[in-house]
């Protein structure tokens, strides 16, 4: 048998290349290595999005994105989180054994709370519904960006609380992160992010592309003069679109024989390249969504089996089946 991985994103709005670099490349690459298990996290999304169009609309939108990249179905279980009540009833036991001083060390909550943005009680408990999700289902690892490695070492922790109170019942997992995947930046030079409006939507037109790109904020260097590639935002891009290309560009850069014009339309033609399977791939998906509302109802479904048999075993450890009252 593979080993088991398993992930999930938020459904809180345009996917963008950041997105893609950062999580869905590694779901793709490994979806032959690992029996994977790909999920919507749209509970999670709902402590954010309370716009209910909105929120069905990027759940939508992210199930299109997981099979316009090119994951097969058929080798990945792929599945909507709120479809698995499971999930939710979990979080719950493990609420009751999670002290409030784990959750406020968590730095997407202590971001919160700096931002002064006030704080539902959703947010603060986010880890302990992602260790929930984790758990359910006994991976082995979790690809995720940097961002969320102490959510799985959270996730950890809750699991050999369990299991010093009821005994071994979870596979402990491991965060898989991808160091050479640095942050990819968006067009301010900045993180992509969809927060800070910076981003290269996976399923922006190629007009838009166009224009995004060439927005690109660079320093005021002049025609002809060198140009550190290593700072430039255009530059960190080549790196993901031009790999072929990528020792000419920097000694180009160096030289000072390329500009940032020319270097930005080499970009958007390479970024329209990549890009135009998936987006055609996602037209054709647009006009499926009885398949798009398959391919879930049968996710679930199977991941529902699993994670009903873990979660009643959790309930006969914790005195909560209908065994212990016989
Ligand atoms: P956003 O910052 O746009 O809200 P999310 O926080 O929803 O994105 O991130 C979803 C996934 O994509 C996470 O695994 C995260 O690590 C990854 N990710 C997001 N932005 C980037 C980026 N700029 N570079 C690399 N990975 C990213
Ligand atoms: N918190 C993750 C993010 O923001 C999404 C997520 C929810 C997740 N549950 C998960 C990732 C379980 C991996 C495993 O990107």
């Amino acid at each position: 048998m593979p080993e088991r991985l398993l992930s999930g994103i938020k459904p809180t709005g345009n996917i963008h290349i950041g997105n893609y670099f950062g999580a869905m490349r590694q779901f793709l690459e490994l979806q032959d290595q690992y029996e994977s298990f790909l999920f919507i996290a749209d509970l999670h999304a709902l402590n954010q999005i309370h716009n209910p169009e909105e929120l069905a609309d990027n759940i939508r939108e992210i199930a299109k994105a997981y099979l316009a990249i090119g994951l097969d179905p058929d080798k990945v279980t792929l599945f909507q989180q709120s479809r698995v009540p499971a999930h939710t009833q979990l979080t719950w036991i493990f609420n009751s054994i999670t002290s409030m001083g784990l959750l406020e060390r968590a730095h997407a909550y202590k971001d919160a709370l700096a931002n002064e943005r006030s704080v539902n009680v959703g947010l603060f408990d986010y880890p302990v519904l992602m260790a929930a999700d984790i758990l359910l289902y006994h991976p082995k690892v979790v690809p995720v960006g940097n961002d969320q490695q102490q959510h799985v070492e959270i996730a950890v922790d809750i699991a050999q609380r369990f299991h010093h109170l009821y005994g071994p019942t979870f596979t402990i997992p491991q965060p898989l992160i991808r160091s050479e995947v640095a942050v990819v930046p968006g067009l301010d030079g900045r993180k992509m992010s969809k927060s800070y409006h910076n981003v290269i939507g996976l399923f922006d037109t190629p007009e838009a592309t166009v224009k995004k790109v060439m927005a690109i904020t660079t320093d005021s260097k002049g025609l002809s003069e060198p140009k550190d590639p290593e700072t430039c935002t255009i530059f960190a891009l080549h790196k993901l679109f031009s790999t072929d290309q990528i020792e000419e560009l920097r000694e180009r850069y160096r030289s000072g024989s390329i500009t940032y014009k020319e270097s930005k339309e080499r970009l958007a033609e390479r970024i329209n390249a990549f890009l135009q399977p998936i987006r055609e791939r996602k037209a054709e998906l647009d006009s499926q969504p009885e398949y798009i509302e398959r391919v879930l109802a049968e996710g679930s479904a199977k991941a529902s089996e699993m994670a009903e048999k873990t979660l009643r075993e959790v309930m006969e450890r914790v005195g909560l089946s209908a065994s212990h009252h016989g």
